[in-house]
């Protein structure tokens, strides 16, 4: 990863109609990982997150909760949203309201900038509207209800009616980008990732795109359209600025944090990378700025083979598995089990057995014996090695191997796979342990150095595995770095820089270690869903 450079990294910006569930927090620790990967390879970075607060949606909650909508949404954000960060262990560096006045003045000079460039005009929009996706809908987007929704046009996500509109709106000219949208995508062509999700989108400007109706004169939860205030800004088209209203952009003085840090990569679902990938970057074309860095699409969780979601009664709360297993758990299951850009099940069943095969049988376990014979059979100091053998090189090849791969994985935002590549060392370095038996070559005085050797070469292993998985495993690395006595030698483990961690020898002889708790403890009692 080149320093110097710089990487920014967004998540979707929530809805707050209701709780989080681990769909929800599945984002986040895909974009925090990112982020903190790149931090620690001594890019400068930056990572957003927030919450969407206007529109139809929200408003209903509100109503259907007898409070206003800005009380309603006030609620959730320091209850639910704020708290997950928590729950989940994220290190975002800023947090995005849409009813904050840092975004709505924002989001009213673009409005009024494509507006003055007759980018925008009056026009009636007549046609369909699901508020579940808070989208326009074509007819063939549409399914037959059936039961209670006979002969009306159900949304195949929400599974209920959408709604008739007969409005007068403000539209978007987002017809004239189809061409400029092709030529983005046919000169980048990892804008969009994964492939399977770029060719659907390029087919689907391929048939053409409408114009956007960008505002909505029914109802009042918006940011109002500064030169007719009838109207409030369409939701989305409010939500999608968050990502530059952050970064401090206006049309006067785009601002340091913008010159720094834009195009951003958005992390996005499949279901609203549509948004992303087209109408995001049609609108900053238009506005004359430069458009996203990559759009990437993750797949979604599935409880019994369908979207997992609170409007379904199938959501989990991300808490239901940190309070068992812990934030290290949660973040390390879903990124290494579910390929990144792909769908994923949810078991609990496979939750807990990965819990105890790979985090506490094979990193957990190896780490406690590491330590456990350096306090034994070395005074708790950490030994030099002496003559190294060919057992003691391939671990050497395979970190330095592990690093590389990782490392060019995190590029491609292949993050199962990055995890997978650290992962060939602590499978390397238990079998080290198994085959050179050191507690066996500390029964025989004479074979001390050997003994050194082999402690020497894991404690070092463990070093570099700290350093690696620190991106994912923030709390059990933090816990393992203080154990193998490295602060003291080599500073805190954030600042290790991970395209290093392969250079072999960095944990000096003599460090003191420490104690280590299980980094993974059994889990006693079985959850349940
Ligand atoms: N507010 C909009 C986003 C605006 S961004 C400018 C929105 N919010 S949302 O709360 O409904 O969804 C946010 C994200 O959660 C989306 O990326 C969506 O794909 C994701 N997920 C919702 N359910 C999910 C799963 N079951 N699995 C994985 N991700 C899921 O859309």
């Amino acid at each position: 990863m080149a320093a110097g450079s710089s990487f920014s990294v967004t998540t979707p910006i929530f809805y707050v109609n209701d709780a989080p569930h681990i769909g929800h927090a599945y984002t986040e620790v895909a974009a925090d990982v990112l982020a903190r990967w790149h931090r620690q390879s001594g890019v400068p970075t930056w990572s957003l997150t927030g919450t969407d607060e206007h529109g139809q949606k929200i408003l209903r909650t509100a109503v259907a909760n007898g409070v206003t909508p800005k009380e309603w949404a006030d609620k959730l954000v320091a209850d639910a949203w704020v708290p997950l960060l928590k729950t989940i262990d994220i290190a975002n560096d800023d947090f995005i309201r849409t009813t904050e006045e840092r975004h709505e003045s924002v989001v009213q000079q673009f409005l009024q900038k494509l507006y003055d460039d007759g980018l925008i005009y009056d026009g009636e929009y007549e046609g369909y509207y699901c508020v579940g996706c808070e989208e326009y809908k074509q007819q063939s987007d549409l399914v037959d209800g059936s039961g209670e929704f006979e002969g009306q046009y159900v949304c195949p996500i929400h599974g209920r009616p959408v709604e008739v509109l007969k409005e007068k709106n403000y539209f978007f000219r987002m017809s004239d980008f189809q061409q400029r949208l092709l030529d983005l995508y046919e000169a980048q062509p990892d804008f969009i990732q994964p492939d399977s999700l770029r060719n659907e989108i390029v087919s689907f400007v391929r048939r053409g795109l409408d114009d956007l109706s960008i505002s909505r004169q029914s109802f009042d939860w918006g940011v109002r359209v500064p030169w007719d205030d009838k109207h409030v800004v369409y939701v989305w088209f409010d939500a999608l600025i968050n990502y530059i209203s952050a970064l401090g952009w206006n049309p006067e003085t785009p601002g340091e944090l913008f010159d720094r840090f834009w195009p951003s990569n958005h992390i996005v679902g499949k279901d609203i990378a549509r948004f992303h990938a087209v109408i995001w970057p049609a609108m900053l074309m238009a506005a004359d700025l430069p458009v996203p860095a990559r759009v990437f699409g993750h797949g979604w969780l599935l409880v019994g083979g369908e979207k997992m979601s609170k409007s379904k009664l199938t959501g989990i709360a991300p808490s239901q598995i940190t309070d068992v297993f812990g934030s290290d758990a949660f973040r390390y299951y879903f990124l290494r089990a579910i390929a990144f850009g792909q769908d994923g099940s949810f078991s609990w069943e496979d939750l807990a057995a990965r819990y105890q095969a790979e985090l506490a049988n094979g990193f957990g376990n190896l780490a406690s014996r590491v330590v456990a014979m350096i306090g034994r059979y070395c005074d708790g100091a950490v030994p030099a090695a002496g003559e190294l053998t060919a057992a003691e090189s391939s671990i050497q090849k395979t970190v330095a191997d592990a690093v590389a791969a990782a490392d060019a994985a995190i590029g491609r935002f292949a993050i199962h796979e990055a995890i997978a590549a650290i992962w060939s060392v602590v499978d390397e370095l238990n079998g080290y342990l198994t085959e050179q038996e050191p507690w066996k070559v500390a029964k025989d005085d004479s074979q001390s150095e050997r003994l050194h050797t082999i402690l020497a070469t894991a404690a070092e292993g463990l070093r570099a595995l700290a350093v690696l998985l620190s991106p994912v495993l923030p709390q059990a690395t933090a816990k393992l770095w203080r154990a193998l006595g490295a602060e003291a030698a080599l500073g805190a483990l954030t600042d290790q820089r991970i395209p290093d961690a392969g250079a072999w020898g960095q944990l000096p002889a003599g460090s003191q270690t420490e104690p280590l708790e299980a980094l993974f403890p059994r889990i006693e009692h079985e959850a349940s869903a």
